[in-house]
């Protein structure tokens, strides 16, 4: 995946998106993820790739801080249609080089994303360092422990629609420096544990 590709294919699936990943199992694991985040009022809150906003339904976006970033821009045009009278600051952003300073927001949402950018650990390491210390990063996302014959072969095929079958979240955390994160909460939210829920507090 590159941006270039990844900038096409969602403007292809930016008018269909949510009937496909807003819906059933999807939106099941989506309220599982926000369920018991004690968001307080005042809370600034990045979305890192937020495509149509399926995730903003779910928190008091009126009570909150929030931000909301995405390089395609009819993914983020959908999600402005649906929050319209609301104060949410969206602009069109590579998840890899963010423009916002170090350490400053309490929560840093994303969901679907990791396995779609083109460098994962570069993302991941500006969620990192635009957290505030204390501060929480939601992971939803699809990840892999021991890749199968059948997915390696077919990794290369299905990265073409926009995603990547084959990610370890184990190996994006390992290149990074464990003393600044800690794992508060890893569990399995749909389809038999492909796509996970993974809370992390910045040291
Ligand atoms: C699978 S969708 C997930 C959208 C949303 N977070 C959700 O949960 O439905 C992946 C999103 O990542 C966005 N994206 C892809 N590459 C990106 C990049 N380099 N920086 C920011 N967003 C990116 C796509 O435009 C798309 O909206």
């Amino acid at each position: 995946m590159n941006n270039r590709w990844n900038k096409w294919i969602y403007s292809l699936w930016s008018p269909v998106y949510d009937y496909f990943f807003n819906q059933g199992p999807f939106l099941k694991a989506r309220c599982e993820v926000f369920n018991g985040i004690d968001f307080q009022a005042g809370d600034k809150v990045l979305f890192v790739g937020v495509g149509t906003g399926a995730d903003l339904a779910l928190v008091p976006v009126n009570q909150l801080e929030i931000t909301a970033i995405d390089y395609s821009e009819e993914m983020l045009q959908q999600a402005r249609k649906k929050f319209t009278s609301s104060v949410i600051k969206f602009h069109r952003m590579d998840a890899q080089e963010l423009q916002l300073p170090d350490n400053s927001f309490d929560y840093v949402i994303a969901s679907l994303i990791l396995y779609v950018v083109p460098d994962s650990g570069k993302t991941f390491s500006e969620m990192i360092r635009v957290t505030r210390q204390d501060g929480q990063i939601i992971i939803f996302d699809k990840f892999t422990t021991k890749p199968s014959l059948l997915k390696k072969v077919i990794r290369p095929v299905i990265k073409v629609f926009g995603t990547d079958i084959g990610l370890s979240f184990e190996k994006i955390a390992e290149g990074h420096d464990g003393q600044r994160i800690i794992l508060l909460e890893d569990h399995p939210v749909m389809f038999g544990g492909m796509y996970r829920k993974i809370k992390i507090r910045k040291k």
